[in-house]
């Protein structure tokens, strides 16, 4: 039998978050210096290209290493840029000290507003205790940063929701029968996303574990729960401590190709994968596509990367979930012009750091398949057509 990724005719989905999060776009402020974008893109806190001072906006995204972060990192440069602000974006490659020296650095530029999304969500909560003592703002970007009040809000995609689509699509199809194969992938565990994006994913998944069509192939710790509904976050770390792939495409690749070595020949065959975001989708995909006795197999991903983006065009991945980054860079800068003009940003919610709970702002998001990659990411200007191949 030919292998090929089951994508059925699930029709487009849209998954709605718990508010609509349309970023106001570029924003205008009185306050505006006029010293332009002063964007970079350097990895560690020596860069001087800045050394003039007079940043109003720091950014720093973790890693310059996943296509993700290079997508927000563009919106940042777009929005902030036209609007005039001086900014700065910084990476920390994989490293909390590097992102902690990235903090200072931009403290010492004079930023007013801090938009930060962690490298590792417990250990950032130094760096934004600095950047408060200095009297900063902090907006912690798409990853909550825990066990502090120095986190004044929170912009994200609606993260449960991304999780819980990603399951229901695992749901709506996967082959028929019961005892179907299920390998759970997740997150880094130093992420609380890795987390919220389980969480959303066992909602669904569970009552299908617990009534016999679905058979959990890797996990002991998962199938010693899986009569259980919700997880505490102590249990959801021992899964994670199984499953995770630290966000890492080659832990991805030699946890995917251990776990297949561990099982017997009744968890092969036709089989599901959540993979909880593109760049380990694609690793662990490539993995199942090479093992003989896995005939298909349907697999998950999140963030609609253009790698990914051209494996579902070519049938080699599912589906991903388009978390658009322009939305979110605008509503975080719109957040930060409230903040430059003394005045409260809009939130729609409040998520619980393990210190206080921080006001918050979510974006909806949008499951992708082979049937609406066009109209979700090409019609609306994401992507070029002409950066694929297959596209009809
Ligand atoms: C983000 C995902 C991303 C992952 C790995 C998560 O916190 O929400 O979009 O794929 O980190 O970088």
């Amino acid at each position: 039998m030919k292998k090929k990724v089951l994508s059925f005719l699930l029709a487009a989905t849209m998954v709605m978050g718990l508010a609509t999060g349309c970023g106001s776009g570029a924003p205008a402020s009185g306050d505006a210096k006029d010293s332009g974008n002063d964007t970079t893109t350097a990895e560690a806190s020596n860069d001087d290209s800045s050394a003039s001072g007079d940043i109003q906006v720091g950014i720093v995204l973790p890693t310059k290493d996943e296509p993700r972060w290079l997508q927000d990192q563009k919106q940042f440069e777009t929005i902030l840029g036209d609007a005039g602000f001086t900014n700065q974006v910084l990476f920390s490659q994989g490293s909390s000290a590097t992102e902690k020296t990235n903090v200072e650095t931009l403290i010492s530029k004079g930023i007013k507003v801090l938009i930060i999304c962690a490298q590792d969500g417990a250990a950032a909560s130094a760096a934004v205790e600095e950047a408060k003592d200095a009297g900063v703002k902090v907006i912690a970007y798409d990853r909550l940063i825990t066990g502090t009040d120095a986190v004044d809000y929170y912009v994200t995609f609606d993260s449960f929701a991304v999780g819980a689509a990603q399951g229901q699509y695992l749901i709506d199809n996967a082959p028929s029968g019961s005892d179907i194969p299920l390998y759970l992938f997740a997150g880094a565990a130093t992420d609380n996303n890795a987390f919220i994006f389980f969480e959303g994913a066992w909602s669904v998944l569970q009552p299908k574990v617990a009534d016999g069509t679905f058979k959990i192939a890797n996990s002991s710790e998962a199938e010693a729960l899986q009569d259980k509904a919700e997880l505490s976050r102590e249990e959801i770390g021992k899964i994670i401590g199984q499953v995770t792939t630290d966000w890492d495409f080659n832990v991805a690749k030699s946890k995917a190709e251990a776990h297949l070595t561990a099982v017997g020949s009744d968890m092969k065959g036709d089989v599901l994968v959540l993979a909880p975001n593109d760049g380990t989708a694609r690793s662990i995909a490539d993995v199942f596509a090479s093992d003989k006795d896995v005939s298909s197999y349907v697999i998950t991903g999140q963030d609609s990367e253009k790698a990914s983006v051209q494996y579902i065009i070519d049938g080699k991945q599912s589906m991903t979930v388009f978390k658009d980054t322009r939305t979110l860079a605008a509503d975080s800068v719109a957040m930060a012009v409230d903040i430059l003009d003394d005045k409260e940003p809009a939130t729609d919610s409040t998520y619980n750091n393990e210190k206080i709970d921080v006001p918050a702002k979510q974006t909806a998001i949008v499951v992708v398949t082979k049937d609406n990659v066009k109209d979700a990411l090409i019609d609306s200007g994401y992507y070029e057509a002409s950066e694929f191949t297959g596209l009809e």
